[in-house]
């Protein structure tokens, strides 16, 4: 599966945005994280703001929604036409429809889990989904160090979703960096968010460049 890179706007300058998107064009995804303070303790971005930077970004979005009560959330988010949706597994009372209320606007579908839930939670939504998201930090905030013990959770997706007779996207999001993107595609994951090791640089093209480098 080709490697995308999903550089996140939650270390860009929010006085900017638009700028900031348009200097990470040669990205794949546009990572645009969503916090309501209570799912986890910071917040960012609202539905106003996150729909018009939907509007004038030429990159897709890939959404990665950290706020409680998914269920109703969700799918309004997914409307504003977004490439991807993600939820967190924890935040949702049914996933399942959560996941189908996603794709039934025509965006992919996508679960999150934190680093203290294991893959098996998610075992059973695998046909419901066009990708997992596996954090390596603990939702929140950018520029934590990357958690290298999740990534035996991608080895276990992977071989439940060929079990499963379905193909699915692995994406991992905290503390991807020139220094980690390798062993992180080793493990599995073809979808590498990246915040600080983007926004954190002066020439964001050469960070997606060297970023795309490193993960081969
Ligand atoms: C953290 C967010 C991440 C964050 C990653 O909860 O989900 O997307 O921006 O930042 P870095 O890449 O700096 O770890
Ligand atoms: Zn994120």
């Amino acid at each position: 599966m080709s490697i995308r890179i999903a550089p996140s706007i939650l270390s860009a300058d929010f006085g900017r945005l638009e700028a900031e998107i348009a200097e990470a064009s040669t990205a794949d995804l546009i990572h645009v994280d969503v916090m309501d303070n209570h799912f986890v303790p910071n917040l960012t971005l609202g539905f106003p703001v996150v729909q018009r930077l939907a509007q004038v970004s030429a990159t897709p979005f890939d959404l990665h929604l950290m706020i409680e009560d998914a269920d109703k959330w969700a799918p309004l988010y997914a409307e504003i036409g977004v490439a991807s949706c993600t939820f967190h597994w924890e935040a949702a009372k049914d996933a399942v429809q959560v996941a189908r209320d996603i794709r039934s606007t025509g965006a992919r579908a996508a679960v999150a889990i934190k680093p203290g839930t294991p893959a098996e939670a998610v075992f059973d939504l695998l046909t419901e989904v066009d990708m997992v998201l596996v954090m390596t930090v603990e939702p929140g905030f950018g520029g934590q160090s990357f958690m290298r013990e999740m990534l035996p959770k991608l080895g276990a997706l992977k071989r439940a979703a060929a079990e499963a007779g379905t193909e699915l996207r692995l994406e991992v999001d905290g503390g991807i960096s020139v220094e980690t993107a390798h062993e992180a595609v080793l493990a599995g994951a073809d979808t590498l968010v990246a915040g600080s090791s983007v926004f954190g640089l002066p020439d964001r093209a050469a960070a997606i460049a060297a970023l795309r480098v490193a993960a081969r």
